[in-house]
């Protein structure tokens, strides 16, 4: 078993918000018990995957290891009976294409693909850039300091998708503030009840009020696509059929929530970043401005430093054997991303931001048949920022010290102060 202190800094969202506490406990993982099950206090135990080549692997046996027989997140005991006796013995309060497995998931799944393609994103590209450039404004607006988390990073991404959903702009901040107490439920400054959660009864009493904010609001945008359909995704959804028959309403608004939620808050977090680490290494941050064509470079580097998904849970369909270990039927895995996106193994020198680092085989979008849905469309919008972006800011510093989010699962910087001068 892995050691007690270890196990429970793995969950902590404390400790992802300090950040040294969770590098220095995946380094001595992957050193030390790679594969090994971990029992966080009032936890079942689960078997935490920390090398790439071992989370690439699970990722791709998708029949053996399964999403959605267990809670895709790592969740305590007492919070995983609540959500089933709420859901009728599921252990989901959504269901979304991250809890399905096939046959559903390959059906859910093709019926939004296509879209993502880069093929069809091309045709976006010069709405975007004009996007970006009106948030390059803002920032240019601010005369040289701003928080960049929150008044670029947050808002550029979450502009992109609402208007690829089909959200309109005014609300915006809804879908924002929405999305950062689903991911933000352990945060204080963050969760809908503004820091008082005491309990398991209370957080999740949270959560099911954000998600049913989330479904009234869809319901809606459900009733008005399905009335006068327009070229976004969400009227897709809408009037999409799987096997000749609409999507589920709970399947339907889950799809809606993932898009309107995964959608940009890890493509903020991954700017947020980015910017952070130029910030504190002059050098690259000269090096990306005076060449554009590093930009490519700076965007995997950056998804791999945030690394903005920390985890996903898989379970064990049958008896199996990983990296040695026996695996049983049943059992729960925790996929480490940001593990795997340090693994020594994989990478020269982890622990350095380089935009020139090439190849760089990061794990950050998953891998397999889940592997991210976005991800074409994250990595377009972040370029075309930087592009925007670079050629204007002569220089950046940070101002006072950034802060990250408390959380384990979906999360990032809440917080980057910096000083900047633009042209
Ligand atoms: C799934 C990361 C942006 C939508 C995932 C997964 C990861 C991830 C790790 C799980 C993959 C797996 O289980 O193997 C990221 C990162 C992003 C990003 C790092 C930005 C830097 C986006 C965007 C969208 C999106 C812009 C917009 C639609 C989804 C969806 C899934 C997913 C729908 C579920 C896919 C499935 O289970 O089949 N993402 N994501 N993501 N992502 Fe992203």
């Amino acid at each position: 078993m892995i050691p007690q202190d270890v196990a429970n800094t793995i969950v902590d969202p404390k400790a992802y918000a300090a950040w040294t506490p969770i590098e220095e406990a995946f380094g001595y993982l992957r050193r030390e018990a790679p594969l090994e099950q971990a029992q966080p206090e009032g936890f079942d135990p689960f078997w935490v995957v920390t090398r790439q080549d071992d989370i690439r692997a699970v990722e791709l046996q998708n029949e053996l290891f399964h999403n959605g027989d267990r809670s895709t997140v790592v969740t305590t005991i007492e919070a995983d009976k609540k959500v089933r006796a709420l859901m009728g013995g599921s252990p989901h309060l959504v269901r979304s294409l991250v809890q399905m497995d096939n046959p559903d998931h390959g059906n859910y799944r093709r019926l939004t693909q296509g879209w993502f393609q880069p093929q069809n994103l091309r045709a976006l590209e010069e709405r975007i850039r004009v996007i970006a450039r009106g948030f390059v404004d803002r920032m240019a607006a601010h005369g040289g300091r701003c928080d960049f988390a929150k008044d670029v990073a947050f808002l550029y991404p979450l502009h992109v998708i609402m208007e690829v959903l089909g959200v309109p702009e005014i609300d915006e901040p809804r879908m924002l503030k929405l999305t950062q107490e689903l991911f933000g439920n352990a945060d204080p400054e963050l969760n809908r009840s503004a820091g008082q959660l005491q309990d398991v009864d209370q957080a999740l009493l949270a959560l099911q009020g954000t998600i049913a904010d989330f479904i009234a609001y869809f319901n809606e945008m459900t009733e008005d696509r399905r009335a006068k359909p327009r070229q976004d995704v969400a009227s897709i959804i809408a009037n999409g059929m799987i096997e000749g028959k609409p999507l589920g309403h709970l399947e339907a608004m889950s799809y809606y929530i993932i898009v309107a939620t995964a959608g940009h808050d890890t493509t903020s977090s991954t700017t947020a970043s980015a910017l952070w680490a130029l910030a504190e290494n002059p050098a690259q941050f000269r090096a990306v401005k005076d060449d554009l064509s590093l930009v490519k470079g700076l965007i995997e580097e950056s998804i791999r430093w945030e690394t903005p998904v920390k985890h996903f849970m898989r379970t064990a369909t049958d008896d199996a054997e990983l990296a040695g270990k026996k695996i049983a039927k049943g059992d729960w895995l925790f996929l480490s991303y940001p593990s795997g996106n340090r693994d020594e193994a994989v990478f020269d020198n982890p622990y350095a931001f380089d935009v020139t680092r090439s190849p760089n085989k990061h794990v950050a979008f998953g891998y397999g048949a889940h592997v991210c849905l976005g991800q074409h469309l994250a990595r377009m919008e972040m370029r075309i920022l930087w592009e925007e972006l670079l050629p204007r800011l002569e220089s950046v510093e940070l101002d006072g010290q950034p802060r990250r989010m408390e959380a384990s699962f979906v999360c990032g910087p809440k917080s980057v102060p910096v000083r900047f001068k633009m042209n």
